[in-house]
């Protein structure tokens, strides 16, 4: 166990109803704005998200990791975002040098050769540009569900993270199914990724992802080529005990 990770839930956190989206985000908000940011992806779960807080908090910081390898329908869905709600995203991008040194090294398609290559790429364009998107924080927001691979089963709502330091992170939706959140989304008219109608559940960069096939996991259009344990890139590893 990492020696800075909370031991105990924050007060009030275990008389919360962790079913109800909005009082979740009421007690991040409540405890940790503005040392509280979101992850968005722009896929479905996180514009939900990004509908959601914004009600709690007009101001909140909602940050993005620009891979440099994401989806054209990615980055139409953040500015509609962006336009619809009138905020700014947070963007982070990876170390120039790095991403040179991998592309001229490696070439540009390495991470389709082996795990360890893909997540040497990962690391570089994701791991380390959330480190820094999360070095000023004390609590972040994720999209992450259980239902969506064998390495999410056992998400909590609230858990501390030790991979980044023993801050909290929140996975509001953690209990939700998929339809939950397309219900929600159309419910609240928000704007979404268009790959999510051509069968693309899971969004993530473009050569890292293909739409499925029905009856396929939700995550099974990511990093397609891999066992289902590997599918993680680094940014939810789970060593937080
Ligand atoms: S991933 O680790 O395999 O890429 P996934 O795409 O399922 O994760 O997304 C889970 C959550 O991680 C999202 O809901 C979001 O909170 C966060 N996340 C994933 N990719 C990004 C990104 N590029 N920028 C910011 N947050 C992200
Ligand atoms: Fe690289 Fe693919 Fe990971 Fe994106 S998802 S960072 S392109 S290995």
């Amino acid at each position: 166990m990492n020696a800075t990770m909370p031991l105990t839930m924050p007060p009030g956190w275990d008389q919360l109803d962790q079913s109800d989206l909005q009082a979740v985000l009421r007690f991040a908000v409540k405890q940790f704005h503005p040392k509280l940011a979101l992850a968005s992806s722009f896929g479905l779960e996180d514009v939900a998200l990004i509908h959601a807080l914004l009600q709690v908090t007009p101001d909140a910081r909602v940050f993005a990791l620009d891979t440099g390898r994401l989806p054209e329908e990615t980055y139409e869905c953040a500015e509609a975002i962006r336009q619809r709600y009138g905020i700014n995203i947070h963007w982070y991008f990876p170390d120039s040098g790095a991403v040179e040194r991998l592309e001229r090294e490696k070439g540009i398609l390495s991470f389709r050769e082996s795990v360890e290559n893909r997540v040497e790429c990962c690391g570089i364009r994701k791991v380390e540009p959330l480190n820094r998107a999360l070095a000023d924080q004390t609590a972040w927001i994720t999209g992450q569900r259980r239902e969506q691979s064998v390495t999410r089963l056992s998400l909590n709502v609230l858990e501390p993270d030790g991979a980044h330091g023993g801050i909290w992170k929140f996975n509001p939706l953690a209990e939700w199914t998929l339809d939950d959140v397309w219900h929600y989304v159309r419910q609240n008219d928000i704007p979404y990724n268009t790959l999510h109608d051509a069968g693309y559940p899971s969004i993530g960069c473009a050569p890292c992802t293909r739409a499925i096939e029905p009856g396929e996991d939700q995550r099974a259009g990511r990093w397609w080529w891999e066992t289902p344990e590997h599918k993680e890139c680094g940014l939810h590893n789970r060593n937080n005990g």
